[in-house]
């Protein structure tokens, strides 16, 4: 996708390839710091970003069939990414009945700070639901105490079917899960 970014620059919303790995590795993990330094311990945090946000981990990731890395570039400036992954999900994405089928979890969802508010993230969510989701829902699990993001997902049209456990490094924290509203409407047409 592209299109006029903030301030009239140019958004170009892409699928990352191995070159983008070091310098996504480095964003996430600068981003994944900015957004919960206030909520959870260093070690925890550390930790989380040793697992996860490596030039190796993110190259692995980038290449599996099973997932979806977008990024957002503004004039070639790395300002935000979303990363999807095909697979188990919690029984309430599925109704809540019977046993977790699989589901698109779009699995992290990032715009820098100062590109916050500025119209990427909206472009970069409508991305992610045009992605194909093998005919399951469309899901994601937010801190229940990231307000500013539930707020954005809530405005996507995303609602709240349930609860889910995410463990920062040593640390289990509350996340809501919401579902996208494809998968809400096609809910709505069952019943
Ligand atoms: C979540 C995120 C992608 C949303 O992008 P964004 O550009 O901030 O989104 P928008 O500004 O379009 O929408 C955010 C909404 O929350 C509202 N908002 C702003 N600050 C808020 C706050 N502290 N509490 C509640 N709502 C808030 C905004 O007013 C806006 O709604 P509006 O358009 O009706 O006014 C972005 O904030 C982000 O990357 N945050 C840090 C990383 C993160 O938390 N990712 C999600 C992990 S699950």
């Amino acid at each position: 996708m592209t299109g006029d970014g903030a301030d009239g620059g140019h958004l170009r919303i892409r699928d990352a390839t191995a070159l983008d790995a070091s310098s996504l590795a480095a964003f996430a993990a600068a981003l994944f710091r900015d957004t919960y330094a206030t909520s959870a311990a260093p070690a925890d945090l550390e930790s989380y970003i040793a697992q996860h946000f490596t030039a190796a981990a993110q190259t692995a990731e980038i290449a599996a069939t099973d997932w979806r890395t977008l990024v957002a570039e503004v004039d070639g400036e790395l300002v935000g990414y979303a990363q999807l992954w095909h697979g188990p999900a919690p029984a309430c994405v599925h109704g809540g009945a019977g046993h977790p089928g699989p589901a698109l979890e779009i699995k992290r969802f990032y715009v820098a700070r100062r590109w916050q508010g500025r119209g990427i993230a909206p472009q970069l969510m409508a991305t992610c639901l045009h992605t194909p989701a093998r005919g399951t829902p469309i899901w994601l699990g937010v801190f229940a105490h990231n307000s500013r993001a539930i707020a954005f997902y809530s405005k996507c049209g995303f609602r709240v079917v349930g609860e889910t456990t995410f463990l920062m490094g040593q640390d289990p924290q509350r996340d809501y899960i919401m579902l996208a509203p494809s998968a809400l409407e096609s809910r709505g047409s069952e019943s």
